[in-house]
């Protein structure tokens, strides 16, 4: 029987993704939150789980080594993979936003100089905005940026706010919704279409109860 390999990120992303294949009828019965495994199977071995990194799902989807992916639009947008998102699975909602001090101006500025795990994603805003800017690519703890002088302003995803409000910053725009998204790799998406479509046909349905 062909095999779907779906990779997801471990964590939350993956526990809700898992128990909706598990109401599609997907069953993976040595599947354990606390397990260490990176792999597992359904019941009868027609779908197949990766556990990769959050930001490396859509390279596994792009290069073939999944069929299909869930993956943060965060992620999605920021790898710039050649993918088709086809449903949003409307779970991990939260935003890109520009954020920094209070009293920071955006218009007007020489040279602005954004902190970012997404540098990629503010880049483009900025150009988009015509306001010329550079990025420093950072990997965690990005609110520190703006307070320390290292940026003026930061790209990040803001969920409740919470760490800006407590590190004294405030949205100063938003630039896009985000949420997990389903992707296809484009060939399996032609050579594997019946067993594609009849799993994303599944979520669906699950989906619209
Ligand atoms: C993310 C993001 C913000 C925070 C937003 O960081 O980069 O820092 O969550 O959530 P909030 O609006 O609910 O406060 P993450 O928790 O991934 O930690 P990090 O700093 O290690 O990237």
């Amino acid at each position: 029987m062909d095999t779907i390999t779906i990779a997801l990120a471990k964590g939350r992303t993956a526990d809700s993704t898992i128990s909706l294949l598990e109401e599609a009828g997907i069953h993976f019965p040595d599947f354990s939150p606390k397990s260490r495994k990176l792999v597992f199977h359904n019941n009868d071995r027609s779908v197949k789980l990766i556990f990769v990194k959050a930001v490396d799902v859509p390279t596994y989807v792009e290069k073939g080594a999944a069929d299909i992916g869930v993956a943060g639009k965060d992620n999605i947008l920021e790898s710039e993979a050649d993918v088709y998102e086809i449903l949003d699975l409307k779970i991990g909602k939260c935003h890109f936003a520009v954020a920094g001090k209070p009293e920071t101006r955006l218009e007007g500025s020489q040279r602005l100089t954004i902190a970012s795990k997404y540098p990629t994603v503010a880049m483009k805003h900025f150009q988009k905005k015509g306001i010329p800017a550079e990025t420093i690519k950072l990997n965690g703890s990005v609110e520190l940026a703006p307070l320390i002088g290292l940026a003026d302003v930061i790209v990040d995803i803001v969920e409740t706010g919470t760490t800006l409000r407590e590190n004294g910053l405030e949205v100063i725009e938003e630039i896009e919704s985000i949420s997990t998204r389903l992707i296809v790799n484009k060939a399996s998406f032609t050579t594997r279409s019946a067993a594609i479509h009849e799993l994303i046909n599944k979520l669906k349905s699950v989906m619209e109860r």
